[in-house]
């Protein structure tokens, strides 16, 4: 018996030190921490429990009868993050390049069907020069058998991938189809094709990096929400974004006990509303001082600066947080923030995670790159998601919310749930000086006249009042108490019931 115990210790020794010191020593020379080390990182000390260590690849052409290597280039099994419970897989760039071959798919494919029986995330570390060369389409396939449980899972299972290395070709598509992807600056990269390939074609130079870097990504494309240092910097905060969601759909987040009280009136909030208001606020600051410990876990925060999107706790409870940002083209919508928001809307619709959404919101952003890019298909994105959640959702008018967006944005129209202004709050079909200019367009040469004009409309409409006669507006609010106010609200919601339309799905402009 103890010769068999100590072949297994060897055996799994031999497993654990995957395509060899050498090359581990690469992987530690490029900044990267090996497979293993990562999983180290990510899960709670000891609570690893790996499956298939043994398993090797079955392709013999190219010499491949000779290269054996258990585990066959991917990691997997579950672990928990604070105690619960994630599946995980993580890419050993040690073997083979972390290319995957048919049974690297299949080891991957058997941790995404558990984690749907078992109702729990599925987070992969992406660190892989893509399809197995040598395997041909059996390696094509297994790609495809994650595709189609990715997209069985979406929705279901929170799917989180991290890039760590290259991420290439149809490899792309897997991380693309699950919920969040967080990047490591510098060391990983994702384009579908390389920059040899696009140089042949379209004749363009660039790099590995500016094709498909953690900045392009993060930046230009959208394809990732975020971007950090390095391994550990990025495997810890993968962590943190695991703590605010649910295991699965129909499950709540976890409950994270606070000191703070929920009546924490700031009287900053109600200076923070310039005098001007063509004068611009960091609406980041309000955010910070409704949420619990002012921590915001903000998502996509370099791209579409004029929307943000991230998680904050309200008495513990997790919420997903939608506000328009003044800083940037002063808070319009346009193609980006629309996509932005929609998304993240229809991702906390998924799991379950009630809205707070705020508001300062000129309109949309006018332009003919605007309408030729399709802003009217993508600004019906988020319409189209806002008004589809049946999740608990609270919005706070903080002063701008004009014409069309001001239906858009989490209005009782389109079944908010409790709907709130400050005093500083203007509802209206636009500003007063563009509704002047078009209602009294024959008295334009006379500035006084105009100015009284603008005057008038000003008081009649620039506040939130004629919006509260109607009921649209639930309650003006003082901003010191938007933190009190709003965690009352969610929870006379927590019961929150809804019905819908018999229907296979619905059908988002896409
Ligand atoms: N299939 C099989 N083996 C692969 C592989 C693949 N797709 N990608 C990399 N490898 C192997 C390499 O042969 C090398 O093996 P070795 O250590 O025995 O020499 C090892 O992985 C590391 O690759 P290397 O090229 O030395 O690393 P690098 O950091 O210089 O470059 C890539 C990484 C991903 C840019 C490069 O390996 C590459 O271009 N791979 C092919 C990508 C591709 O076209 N994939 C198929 C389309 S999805």
């Amino acid at each position: 018996m103890q010769k068999i115990i100590a072949e297994l210790e060897d055996k799994r020794a031999q497993a654990r030190l995957g395509g060899g010191q050498r090359r581990i020593d690469t992987q530690h020379s490029k900044g990267k921490l090996t497979a293993r080390e990562r999983l180290d990182v990510l899960l709670d000390p000891g609570s690893f429990e790996e499956y298939d260590m043994f398993v090797t690849h079955r392709a013999t052409d190219f010499g491949m009868a000779e290269t054996i290597i258990p585990g066959d280039g991917v990691v997997t099994g579950w672990g928990t993050i604070e105690g619960r419970l994630v599946y995980v897989f993580s890419q050993d760039f040690t073997v083979f390049g972390g290319s995957l071959s048919e049974t690297h798919a299949k080891k991957i494919c058997k941790i995404m069907d558990l984690a749907l029986q078992n109702g729990a995330p599925v987070i992969g570390l992406n660190d892989s020069g893509g399809a197995r060369i040598q395997e041909g389409v059996a390696s094509l396939g297994g790609y495809a058998d994650v595709f189609w449980r990715n997209v069985q899972a979406s929705g279901a299972v929170p799917q989180i991938s991290v890039i760590m290395g290259p991420c290439a070709g149809g490899a792309v598509y897997s991380p693309a189809m699950t919920d969040f992807i967080y990047m490591v600056r510098d060391t990983s990269y994702m384009f579908v094709t390389g920059p040899d390939v696009v140089k042949t074609v379209t004749n363009e130079t660039v790099t590995q990096e500016e094709l498909g870097g953690a900045s392009t990504h993060t930046k230009i494309s959208s394809v990732a929400d975020a971007a950090f240092e390095n391994d550990i910097e990025t495997l810890l905060e993968v962590r943190r974004l695991f703590s605010f969601l649910p295991l699965a759909a129909g499950q709540k987040p976890p409950r994270r006990p606070t000191h703070e009280p929920i009546v924490r009136d700031d009287a900053s909030l109600d200076t923070i509303i310039p005098d001007s208001a063509n004068k611009p606020y960091d609406m980041r600051e309000v955010i910070e001082k409704v949420a619990d410990e002012g921590d915001f876990l903000e998502l996509q925060k370099d791209h579409a600066g004029n929307i943000l999107i991230g998680f904050i706790r309200l008495d513990g409870e997790t919420v997903g947080v939608v506000a328009n940002q003044p800083l940037v083209l002063a808070g319009c919508l346009d193609i980006n923030a629309s996509k932005k928001a929609a998304r993240f809307i229809r991702f906390c619709d998924s799991f379950e995670i009630p809205i707070l959404t705020l508001v300062d919101v000129p309109g949309f952003l006018p332009g003919v790159a605007q309408e030729y890019g399709g802003i009217i298909k993508h600004g019906a994105k988020l319409l189209f998601a806002y008004a589809e959640a049946t999740v608990p959702l609270v919005t706070v008018i903080t002063r701008k919310a004009y014409g069309g967006a001001y239906d858009v944005m989490a209005s009782k129209h389109i079944k908010a749930d409790v709907n709130y202004a400050w005093p500083s709050a203007e509802i209206a079909v636009m500003g007063a000086k563009g509704a002047t200019e078009i209602l009294y367009r024959s008295e334009l040469g006379d500035k006084d006249k105009i100015a009284q004009r603008t005057a008038d409309y000003e008081a009649r409409f620039a506040n939130p009042f004629v919006a509260a006669e109607r009921g649209f507006i639930d309650d003006v609010i003082m901003p010191h108490g938007t933190r009190r106010r709003v965690i009352r609200a969610f929870s006379t919601l927590r019961h929150k019931t809804h019905s819908m339309p018999k229907k296979k799905h619905d059908n988002i402009p896409l």
